[in-house]
């Protein structure tokens, strides 16, 4: 059985709607030379850029051997298709982005995703052997209402019904509490260790304790370099995902190493 030793931490900057193409080269180039004086190898980085960003920054990483994965924002379930704006998970993986963020509050909010949606990109994203990071996550009123376990094991619950134990032991889950993104107050450790055990309690139920074990679970919500700590060594949190911090490569790479400390 896996247990958290073995669960390498991840770091995932997700860009949301920020730098054009230009601006992503010159972001990544910049923190791959400091990962690369830093010898963070201890450590999976993840960058999410825009689309229009991905083919350019694919690029500079295979040419500078940067140990940086590529990352999605989203993507459609279908491979291709009549569907005027989308992305598949396909065309991501033929680009060589290893994980997808899917689920994100924003995309629930903005553009009306729901569980159902979720579960079919998170099954798209795994048959094309990437890693889906689920964004799971309570408004303010819900967690006033005491609601925030019901909520995060419906999510949980609709987003892996469908996928197999061995699949779902390859996820991440980033617990991302509405009420904390954006707004440069983080949550609690303990918020985020309580989530992280009501995510693998439900992953335990539908696909066995190791499965549970096995699975990443993240802290996302006004992560900065002096949080990080407190909240990657909260207990069954393996990392975090980044917002507005994750823009600046100097900031990004005080955050990882603020995650790799703990190892
Ligand atoms: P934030 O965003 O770090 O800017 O709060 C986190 C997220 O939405 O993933």
């Amino acid at each position: 059985m896996s247990t958290r030793s073995d669960r390498r931490p991840l770091v995932s900057g997700n860009w949301k709607m920020h730098h054009d193409h230009i601006e992503a080269i010159r972001t990544v180039e910049a923190l791959g030379l400091r990962m690369r004086e830093g010898r963070v190898e201890d450590v999976d980085v993840s960058v999410h850029p825009p689309f229009t960003d991905l083919r350019s920054v694919q690029t500079v990483l295979a040419d500078r051997s940067l140990a940086l994965l590529l990352g999605a924002q989203s993507c459609h379930w279908e491979d291709q298709g009549a569907f005027t704006g989308e992305v598949s998970a396909r065309m991501l993986a033929r680009l060589d982005v290893k994980l997808v963020i899917v689920g994100h509050s924003e995309r629930r909010l903005h553009c009306g995703e729901s569980d159902e949606v979720v579960a079919r990109k998170l099954g798209a994203v795994l048959r094309h052997a990437m890693t889906p990071i689920l964004c799971v996550g309570e408004t303010a009123d819900e967690r006033a209402a005491g609601l925030t376990e019901q909520r995060l094991v419906e999510q949980v619950e609709r987003a892996f019904g469908g996928v197999a134990p061995a699949a779902l032991a390859t996820c991440v889950v980033a617990y991302e509490p509405i009420w904390a993104i954006g707004v440069g107050a983080a949550a609690t450790p303990e918020d985020a260790a309580a989530a992280s055990e009501v995510v693998r309690s439900v992953v335990s139920k539908l696909a066995g304790k190791s499965a549970a074990e096995a699975l990443r679970v993240l802290y996302g919500g006004s992560v900065d370099p002096e949080n990080t700590a407190s909240l990657v060594g909260a207990d069954g949190v393996d990392g975090v995902l980044v917002g507005g911090a994750s823009l600046d490569p100097e900031k990004f790479y005080r955050i990882v190493e603020g995650a790799r400390a703990l190892r």
